[in-house]
């Protein structure tokens, strides 16, 4: 049944007339509570919120699917206002976004000019950038547009999935970049010829490439809510001593608020990632395919309301 709700809601996360319909009425349906607003003001709030706990932040302007350059050159622009905020207000913010959204499957050119103009601003304010992986039909290119910035820019991550086969050769290929990675399970639904469909070897996976890469001497973002692969990372990094400034969780605005203020308790760096704008709708039905519970949560935010 759990796989059922999955594949329902990742298919109803690629539906661009639900996408279209969402963005048109507005942040409802419970989506609010893992998504910070709409506006950058209402994000701004959020981001001090959470600053004022103790908790970093990586903000991403939400947004999939543009059809046209004009949208995308829109994207970027509303990323760089992003980053001009946190720079103006001197939140502890970094800014995560999608390559889809400014243009990857448009052309090269786009997507790189794009990439360029965020993070000349963000560079002008010290402010991390991370490039978030998508589904696996863009994770080569997504790979080449990184490696490229990389050459060219010190502020500029990616991320890598644990479900896919191909994380360990990433992991090892992409060592001589040093490269600042967010290591995930992965969020989309993936053919078994590309991906591990059993969670359990998704966890080993997991393990296997966190060890790989901070043993590499890279810093390191572990982004799960998994309790049993917080303990690994706390244990591995006991072992080895390596130094908690090389490595830090992360976990998505609104899941497992607690155990975020008791990491950052224990010492540990803890950063959220904080998503706004109109465009929240796959965002929102990829976080209900992870966890059916929610669904039951956000059914019970309809009926009070
Ligand atoms: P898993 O799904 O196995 O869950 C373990 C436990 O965590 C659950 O039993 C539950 O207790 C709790 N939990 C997990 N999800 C929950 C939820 N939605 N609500 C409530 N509790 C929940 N993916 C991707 O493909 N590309 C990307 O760029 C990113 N970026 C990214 C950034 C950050 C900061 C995070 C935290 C995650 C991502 N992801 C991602 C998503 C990631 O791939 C993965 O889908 C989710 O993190 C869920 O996997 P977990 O590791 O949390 O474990």
């Amino acid at each position: 049944m759990e796989q059922v709700m999955k594949n329902f809601f990742l298919f109803l996360s690629k539906n661009r007339s639900l996408t279209k319909m969402a963005k048109k009425y507005g942040l409802r349906f419970g989506a609010g509570r893992f998504v910070a607003g709409e506006t950058i003001d209402q994000a701004v709030q959020v981001i001090k919120d959470l600053n004022q706990k103790g908790l970093a932040v990586t903000i991403d302007y939400l947004g999939e699917f543009v059809d046209n350059a004009a949208e995308a050159n829109e994207m970027a622009d509303n990323s760089i206002k992003a980053i001009h905020a946190i720079g103006r207000e001197g939140l502890n913010s970094q800014l995560s976004l999608k390559m889809t959204s400014i243009g990857i499957d448009i052309s090269d050119e786009l997507v790189m000019n794009n990439m360029r103009r965020i993070l000349e601003a963000a560079k002008e304010y010290n402010i991390f950038v991370t490039i978030d992986m998508e589904d696996y039909s863009r994770c080569q290119k997504t790979i080449e547009v990184f490696k490229e910035l990389r050459k060219e820019f010190d502020n500029v991550g990616t991320v890598l999935q644990a479900y896919l086969f191909r994380v360990e050769n990433d992991v090892e290929d992409l060592n001589a970049y040093h490269p600042n990675l967010r290591l995930v399970k992965g969020a989309y639904k993936e053919s078994p010829e590309v991906a591990f469909p059993e969670k359990k070897d998704v966890d080993e996976n997991y393990k296997k490439i966190i060890k790989q890469h901070l043993l590499n001497g890279n810093y390191t973002a572990i982004a799960s809510h998994d309790e049993a692969i917080i303990e690994y990372t706390k244990q591995l990094v006991k072992e080895h001593n390596i130094p908690n400034n090389q490595f830090e969780f992360q976990m998505l605005y609104g899941i497992r608020p607690e155990r975020q203020l008791e990491l950052v308790k224990e010492g540990y760096t803890m950063r959220v990632y904080v998503p706004f704008g109109t465009d929240w709708y796959g965002y929102f039905m990829r976080r209900l395919a992870e966890r059916p519970a929610n669904v039951a949560f956000v059914l019970k935010g309809m009926v009070k309301k």
